[in-house]
């Protein structure tokens, strides 16, 4: 795949290419694609758009695994844009799918076959689209080239043929591009700019920061961490944050009695492409207020820390 850097890109003409290759290969057909608010599905569905209008589905699945409020807000902002987005409940399968899986990559596994195969394999079929529209960057490819991690949206470089296993034909126009040139991409294409500048956020959403199984009710947890995380970091400047819910429990006091409790772990990071990155040197008043209003405010957590190690070798996700 050629990489097409970031002091490289010219937008615009990006758009245009990609505009014409997509109306090129859907020809008269229908194409879907599942729009998650993230900046490379953000960019994909307005250049699907842009090629398609009304002959382009956008599907924005709740997995039940997003941020406070996100599957609105997303919706919103789309349709003010002029894009009919459909919003589709899912969040029972996901939750089946998860059920007592513990393995890294078999979580991943479970949200790719759910996704793919069920939920979003029966919207394709009752739609009748034989292309699908995805955001895939070579970030996403190079990793799960190597090894390191199975991204949720990877096929054809794993030897995968989605037609055969899904039924669909893929097209991805940011293959080429890493996040900093989606971004410009994104501002070029009018997106606003809580978008371009949002921070990443992974396809399997919240489930990447559960260590071991993943229920509702630490998916619940999660949640309200990280909506009081982002509000107290969003005066900073950071390329992406994330508050983890590992499985180690740790004793602590409340209200003079002994309890056994969750450990949230907050990482913030400085990156340029996700591919290094290291953690952001907060302020530590920041970090304190953190580790005293999380507890306070989440019944069953007991402690929060903050990760000092860089990527490598951890990586930016927990899963
Ligand atoms: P890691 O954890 O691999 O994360 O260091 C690097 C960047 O990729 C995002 N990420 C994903 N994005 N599907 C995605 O679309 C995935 O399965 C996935 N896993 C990680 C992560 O949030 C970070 O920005």
């Amino acid at each position: 795949m050629k990489e097409i850097k970031a002091n490289e890109l010219k937008a615009n003409e990006f758009i245009n290419e990609q505009v014409a290759e997509i109306k090129d290969q859907v020809g008269s057909g229908l194409a879907i694609n599942a729009l998650s608010g993230g900046v490379d599905s953000s960019v994909v569905t307005m250049l699907g758009y842009r090629a398609l209008g009304d002959k382009l589905l956008t599907c924005f699945i709740d997995n039940g695994l997003m941020r406070e409020k996100e599957s609105e807000e997303v919706v919103a902002t789309f349709r003010e844009l002029g894009v009919a987005v459909k919003l589709i409940d899912a969040q029972k399968e996901f939750f089946a799918a998860l059920e007592d899986v513990f393995d890294p990559q078999e979580k991943r596994e479970a949200i790719t076959q759910t996704f793919y195969k069920k939920v979003f394999g029966r919207l394709v079929q009752d739609s009748g689209a034989k292309h699908l529209l995805q955001g895939t960057i070579l970030t996403d490819i190079d990793e799960t080239v190597a090894g390191i991690k199975r991204q949720h949206n990877v096929f054809a470089q794993l030897g995968i043929d989605p037609e055969e296993a899904f039924g669909y034909e893929i097209i991805e126009p940011l293959v080429s591009l890493r996040k900093d040139g989606v971004r410009l991409v994104a501002e070029a294409l009018g997106l606003p700019e809580a978008i371009y500048n949002r921070q990443p956020f992974p396809g399997p959403a919240l489930a990447t920061r559960v260590t071991g199984s993943v229920t509702r009710e630490k998916i619940e947890l999660i949640r309200k961490a990280t909506a009081i995380t982002e509000a107290a970091l969003e005066p900073f400047d950071y390329f992406q944050s994330m508050t983890i819910l590992h499985q180690d429990r740790v004793t602590g006091i409340v209200n003079n009695e002994r309890r056994f409790g969750h450990v949230i772990q907050i990482r913030c990071w400085d990156s340029i492409d996700a591919r290094t990155a290291t953690p952001k040197k907060l302020p530590l008043e920041v970090l304190f207020e953190l580790g005293r209003r999380i507890p306070a405010e989440i019944p069953g957590v007991m402690q929060v820390t903050y990760n000092l190690t860089a990527k490598p070798p951890v990586t930016m996700e927990a899963i």
